[in-house]
């Protein structure tokens, strides 16, 4: 039994933009993506640039989301933000698991399901990042890391909570590097994500969780890409930061 799943376009901006940047953006991005109402948009702007951006939006229905969050609500964690902190500025949506969290600052499968954990305990929903690096699937190892990778989040959670995740599928060697993956080739990686989660829980769960590809997706790679059956939407860094690429991206044809 396949269900209908919303796609998602998302954004994920990085250490990028200066609050005058931001206004700039959402002046010329918001009147291109008026009447997109068979897809949800959301961007993740810098923690800087969250409130303003809230403020920006707030006639339209864009998802506003963190790029990252602490899992406990205060304490002496010098540089954090806590889950508190992210709803008090009206956000339900953080990105955990990127690969430049995992990769540049660290962050072990541990630290996110803590985070996974504590997001969801605060009705914060949480875009779960995965993928594998380049030697891992020249190894043949693309797989077994996904599966790590899953398991340590899934396995911390009930059937309720896996509901309320989005993945996001994000191969380490097409970030950034302008090499998207094949359309068959995330493919495959997304079939074998639902698998496992339907095999882990059951298939209504694996139908109803949303994968998103991300690695350098662009409006010329869009389509192809939407148009694979597991497939649900997209993480975009690069070219999310341009208004008129990034309302072509998000607007784009979706034929599935
Ligand atoms: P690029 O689109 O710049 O490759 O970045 C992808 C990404 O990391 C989104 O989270």
């Amino acid at each position: 039994m396949s269900e209908k799943r919303t796609p998602l376009m998302a954004a994920n901006w990085k250490m990028h933009k200066t609050l005058a940047e931001t206004k700039e953006f959402f002046n010329s991005f918001l009147p291109k993506v008026e009447n997109l109402d068979d897809r949800d948009i959301l961007i993740a702007p810098p923690f800087t640039a969250l409130a303003l951006s809230k403020k920006l939006t707030e006639s339209s229905s864009v998802i506003l989301c963190a790029q990252n969050m602490h899992w406990e609500e205060k304490g002496a964690f010098t540089g954090e933000i806590s889950p508190l902190m992210i709803k008090e500025i009206g956000i339900n949506w953080v990105i955990l698991g990127h690969s430049e969290r995992r990769h540049i600052f660290g962050e072990n499968n541990e630290v996110i399901a803590a985070k996974v954990s504590s997001a969801l305990a605060h009705e914060i929903n949480p875009i779960l990042c995965i993928g594998e690096k380049l030697e891992e699937r020249e190894l043949g190892q693309t797989e077994d890391v996904l599966k790590v990778q899953l398991e340590s989040v899934f396995g911390t959670l009930s059937q309720e909570l896996a509901k309320k995740m989005t993945i996001a599928y994000e191969p380490v060697w097409a970030i950034g590097t302008g090499k998207t993956a094949t359309p068959d080739i995330a493919q495959q990686a997304h079939a074998f994500i639902r698998s496992w989660l339907s095999n882990w829980f059951d298939s209504s769960i694996a139908q109803k969780v949303r994968i998103l590809y991300g690695g350098s997706v662009k409006p010329e790679n869009v389509e192809s890409l939407m148009a694979q059956p597991d497939i649900d939407g997209v993480l975009v860094g690069g070219a999310s930061l341009d208004p008129e690429k990034f309302s072509r991206i998000a607007g784009c044809k979706i034929i599935n």
